[in-house]
Formats: C-alpha cells, sequence, structure tokens
C-alpha cells in the first residue's frame, strides 16, 4: 500500500484526492494547503488528516507526495520532497523558469528519487490508442501532426497573471503531446498570438488564442492551435498524417444520443471542460505511478519529459514575441 500526502487541495487536488483515496493500492494519508479551510475540506471528505507540508515531508511512514499546489512552488516542493525520501507526482509544469527547472533535475538526480510530471492527456484512452497505433506502423511514416486544443472559457485573470503565459501554462499540454507521439522535442518553434477572446488577457501581458508550428530537423511539422474559449466547449482532437494513412482522435461528447430532423443534424457537444474529459485519464496516470513506484514499472512521464516541454514553451513565447522562429534547447 502507498502511504500519500498530498500538497494542494485546489481544483486538480481535489480531482487527485478522489484518485488516490479510490485505488485499491494507495491510501491518501495527509493533505497540505496554504489555504487551511481547503485542506481542511478535503481531509474530511476522504478521512484523511490536514498536516503542514513540512510534517507531510518529515514523516517516514508516508512513500509518496502529490504535487498540486500552484505552479510557483512546484520546483521547491519536488527539490524539498526528494531531498526527504518522497517519490513525487508534480503537476505540470514543472516550474515556470527553464533555468529553475534544469536545476531541480539536479537534485533529483542526485537524490536518486522517482519523479513523474501530470501530463495526464497521454493516459486519455483515444490519445494512449492513437500513438500505439501509430508506433505499431498502421500509418507509416508521421509527417504532420495536427493538435486542437481550446477551453470552454477563460480563467480569471487573476490566474492569467501567475500562470507564466498561455504556452507554459496551455499549450504545454500539446508540447508534450506532440513531443510524446513525435518522438522528442522539434528543432524550432514558430508562434503567433492574439487577445481577441479577453482584452484584460492582453492587458495582463498574455494572448488567448495561438497558433504555433513546431518543425523537426527532418521537416516533420506540427501544428497547434489554441482558444481560451470555444463556445461549444472543450475541444480537444488530434490528428496525424502519415505516409500512409492517417490517425483521428475525435471529441469525446457529452452522450451518443444524434437527433436528425428537416432542419438538420444535431449531436450532443463535447465533454465541458478537463475535470470530465480527462477523467478517466487521471486514473490511468495514478495508477501508472502507482505501479512504478510499488512494481518497479519505469515513470511513464519524466522529469525529463516536463522540462522539453517547458523548453519549446519557452521558445514559443519568445517567437510569438519576437514574429521569427527559435531554435528550441532541448532538455
Ligand atoms: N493536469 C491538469 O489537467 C491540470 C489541471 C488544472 C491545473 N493543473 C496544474 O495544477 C496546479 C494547480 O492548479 P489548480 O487549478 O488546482 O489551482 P488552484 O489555485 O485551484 O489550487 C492550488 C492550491 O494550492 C494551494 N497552495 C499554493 N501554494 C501552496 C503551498 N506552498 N503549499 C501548500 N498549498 C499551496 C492554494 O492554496 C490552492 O488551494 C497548477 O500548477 C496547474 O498548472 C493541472
Amino acid at each position: 500500500m502507498l502511504k500519500v500526502g498530498l500538497l494542494g487541495a485546489g481544483r486538480i487536488g481535489q480531482v487527485h484526492a478522489r484518485t488516490i483515496a479510490a485505488h485499491p493500492r494507495s491510501e491518501l494519508h495527509s493533505i497540505s494547503d496554504i489555504n487551511g479551510e481547503a485542506a481542511g475540506t478535503l481531509a474530511v471528505a476522504h478521512g484523511a488528516e490536514v498536516r503542514s507540508t513540512d510534517e507531510i515531508l518529515a514523516d517516514s511512514a508516508i512513500d509518496a507526495v502529490l504535487i498540486a499546489t500552484s505552479t510557483d512552488t512546484h520546483s521547491d516542493l519536488i527539490e524539498a520532497a526528494v531531498r526527504a525520501g518522497k517519490a513525487v507526482l508534480c503537476e505540470k509544469p514543472v516550474d515556470l523558469s527553464l533555468e529553475r527547472a534544469r536545476a531541480c533535475r539536479g537534485v533529483v538526480q542526485e537524490s536518486g528519487k522517482p519523479v513523474m510530471i501530470g501530463f495526464n492527456r497521454r493516459f486519455d484512452p483515444n490519445f494512449a490508442k492513437l500513438k500505439a497505433a501509430f508506433e505499431a506502423g498502421e500509418i507509416g511514416k508521421g509527417e504532420l501532426l495536427s493538435i486542437t486544443s481550446f477551453d470552454p472559457a477563460p480563467p480569471p485573470v487573476s490566474y492569467i497573471k501567475v500562470s507564466g503565459g498561455l504556452f507554459r501554462d496551455m499549450t504545454i499540454h500539446d508540447f508534450d503531446m506532440a513531443c510524446w507521439i513525435m518522438g522528442g522535442a522539434p528543432e524550432s518553434v514558430s508562434a503567433t498570438g492574439s487577445s481577441i477572446v479577453d482584452p484584460a488577457i492582453g492587458e495582463a501581458g498574455d494572448v488567448d488564442t495561438a497558433v504555433i508550428v513546431m518543425r523537426y530537423a527532418d521537416g516533420r511539422l506540427v501544428v497547434i492551435k489554441n482558444s481560451r474559449r470555444a463556445a461549444y466547449g472543450y475541444d480537444q482532437r488530434v490528428e496525424l498524417l502519415g505516409s500512409e494513412g492517417l490517425l483521428s482522435a475525435r471529441n469525446v461528447l457529452e452522450h451518443t444520443v444524434e437527433k436528425l430532423s428537416a432542419e438538420g443534424a444535431l449531436t450532443a457537444k463535447p465533454e465541458h471542460f478537463f475535470l470530465e474529459r480527462y477523467a478517466r485519464a487521471y486514473v490511468a496516470e495514478w495508477n501508472a505511478f502507482v505501479e512504478a513506484i510499488l512494481d518497479g514499472a519505469p515513470i511513464p512521464v519524466s522529469l525529463e519529459d516536463g522540462i522539453n516541454a517547458l523548453a519549446v514553451a519557452d521558445a514559443a513565447t519568445r517567437a510569438a514575441q519576437s514574429g521569427g522562429a527559435v531554435v528550441v534547447q532541448g532538455a
């Protein structure tokens, strides 16, 4: 049984708390949050204890921590946790600063402790099937990957201000998806972005709509389209064109009933947002972590993967500012 301390009881911390508590091989031992009320409510819901982060890290009965705190705390908490001998699953991104993330890698390597990064989309059954079919050679050589990733509505501007910007906060999932499917970081990135959904996002120095092109050394291309707003819900599609065909993962709809009438055809909307769309992915992600720690299975999403995605996000941020292609300095 894996005894777990959860750091962070916010939106995603609540999802992870349910998953940890429900897994037959893990126990949600304790929860810490600088917001005591948030930690308390979540602890009561799952029969866990409220502790400070220091107390969780000092407790030798706790084997692992899941870091679901705000992004600007991730590297510090990863380092503190591995120094305390814990295995770590940390939410994305590793940090807002690539340099800081690389320094964190040094501490993790020295500790020898396993660290996994929460790129949950890899565990979505549809995307995993697409990747497996591609790797089985079903469409030949992958040449052009297209990722559509639109949120239903933008987060509050207070969140945007500390998020590190669209590319580090939101597109980072798509960068990881692209590196995972195409096999590593690209050679260069071009990007352009606008704030056309909410002028307040522009005033905060960020963009809410963007198009990114990733280019590999051998000419393979990835196109990513992002928006913080889609009136019909969470739009998450992946399409891979290969030398012998195409693999496409469409949206998962709220239900499968389709209405046909004289006016036309009507289907359900895509599942509303990440909590619904990736519910199965979060469970599979946690299961992979448990199996890695308890059974010695490989860590499926490494700290190196997290740094790679951040390197692409940094390059995209600079490309959008300069208007030219930027070379990616990989992990
Ligand atoms: N993988 C995903 O699908 C996904 C989805 C949402 C968020 N995230 C990531 O998860 C992280 C949290 O996002 P969220 O939406 O849950 O944010 P949130 O603001 O809802 O929750 C963050 C929580 O962390 C707490 N906190 C902040 N600093 C802390 C510290 N030093 N010690 C203990 N608690 C601390 C806050 O009080 C808050 O309750 C972010 O890094 C975000 O990028 C990932």
